[in-house]
């Protein structure tokens, strides 16, 4: 017998009904195994024959129906359950939607109530699984939404994607550490978070500075600025932000393995992916600070015309206007910026995210 996905062989010593130990159990028994070696076996882990092992894999293709009236976007973290898996996945791709009626394959960017696709499935831990068609235990999963725990999608697994066990990770032996030591700091993601004109590029500006002029070596990743280059084919749909905060989280990611302190300066409207954000990083490494001004403040402000543009409805999806804003319910720091200067405010940031760096 085989424990997955670590792959141990093993035999079973001892098999217990209740308290009872039986010598042999049939379908649909609940039972406790003693195994004869100590192995590593836990929740969501498959017991299989040893000849016949099912696949592992974290990238498949399946086909979902999505269940609820937020529709589903590809790049956003889901809980996947598959039998007794809980895991993160995420759609990496809607390869076509299917026509309920005509079975026609058409062309979508995001899933809505009780649509079928055919997507691409990315799983953030390896998953025992056999294709639907022989096995439908093994072969079906439902997602869940990781904030409301509602469940938001059910599919079938079809088959795994080969690439899933053709791309390795390339240990490097320059690392973070070596990278951080020579730079004498500790590297770190500070992430702001606050609607158009909440004052979020003036305050990573100015937090920039003060960190240079200690010695440190930063860099600031601004949403107008990334939105010129590496993210310019992107605009402003749930899609698209979900996409660009992805992406700016990667990169932020990165240059905090090169040792860096980031900050970054995005909206980012959602909670889902604020929490993908930080489950990029290692414990203490990320620092949400939640840039709060009331919106009436910011549109009062409307430094770059964007609310009125937004009012007088020629911008769509404006964040605060059209497009939903999700605050922050336990951001390391909460700075309420309404009739203080931005010096006064970059004093508390310093303060806030030294103490968030000694948590
Ligand atoms: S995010 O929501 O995807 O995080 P991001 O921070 O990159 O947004 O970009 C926000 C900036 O884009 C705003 O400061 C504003 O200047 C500009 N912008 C243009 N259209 C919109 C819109 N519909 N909603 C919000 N910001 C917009």
């Amino acid at each position: 017998m085989r424990v997955l996905p670590s792959g141990v062989q093993t035999r079973i010593q001892q098999v217990f009904c209740g308290f009872d130990e039986v010598t042999q159990a049939t379908q649909g028994d609940a039972v406790t195994l003693t195994l004869v070696d100590e192995v590593d076996a836990s929740r969501g882990d498959v017991l299989v024959a040893a000849e016949q092992p099912p696949e592992v894999a974290d990238q498949f293709e399946a086909r979902l129906l999505w269940m609820h009236e937020h529709a589903m976007t590809p790049g956003r973290q889901y809980l996947m359950k598959l039998a007794t898996k809980e895991v993160t996945a995420t759609v990496t791709d809607i390869k076509y939607r299917e026509d309920v009626n005509t079975g026609a394959h058409l062309a979508a960017k995001s899933l809505s109530l009780n649509e079928m696709a055919c997507v691409n499935l990315s799983t953030h831990a390896p998953v025992v699984f056999e294709p639907y068609a022989t096995n439908r235990v093994l072969g079906s999963f439902i997602l869940v939404d990781k904030q409301s725990f509602e469940t938001v999608g059910a599919g079938m697994l079809d088959f795994a994607l080969r690439r899933a066990s053709n791309i390795h990770w390339q240990a490097l032996e320059v690392n973070k550490q070596t990278r951080a030591a020579q730079k004498l700091q500790r590297p770190r993601c500070i992430w702001l978070t606050g609607l158009s004109g909440s004052g979020k590029s003036t305050l990573a500006n100015l937090l920039e500075k003060r960190l240079h002029a200690q010695g440190v070596h930063t860099y600031l990743l601004d949403g107008d600025n990334v939105r010129h280059g590496l993210n310019r084919d992107l605009g402003f749909t749930e899609a698209d932000r979900v996409e660009n905060i992805r992406r700016v989280a990667e990169v932020a990611r990165l240059m905090v393995d090169a040792g860096l302190v980031v900050l970054v300066s995005f909206i980012s409207p959602f909670k889902s992916e604020r929490a993908m954000a930080r489950s990029l990083f290692d414990a203490g490494e990320f620092t949400e600070v939640f840039v709060d001004t009331p919106l009436a403040e910011c549109e009062m402000r409307d430094v770059k015309g964007l609310y009125a543009k937004a009012r007088r409805g020629e911008l769509k999806n404006f964040t605060g206007i059209d497009s939903p804003y999700e605050a922050p319910d336990a951001a390391e720091v909460h700075l309420l910026t309404q009739d203080r200067t931005a010096q006064a405010c970059v004093d508390e940031l310093m303060q806030g995210i030294h103490m968030a760096g000694e948590r």
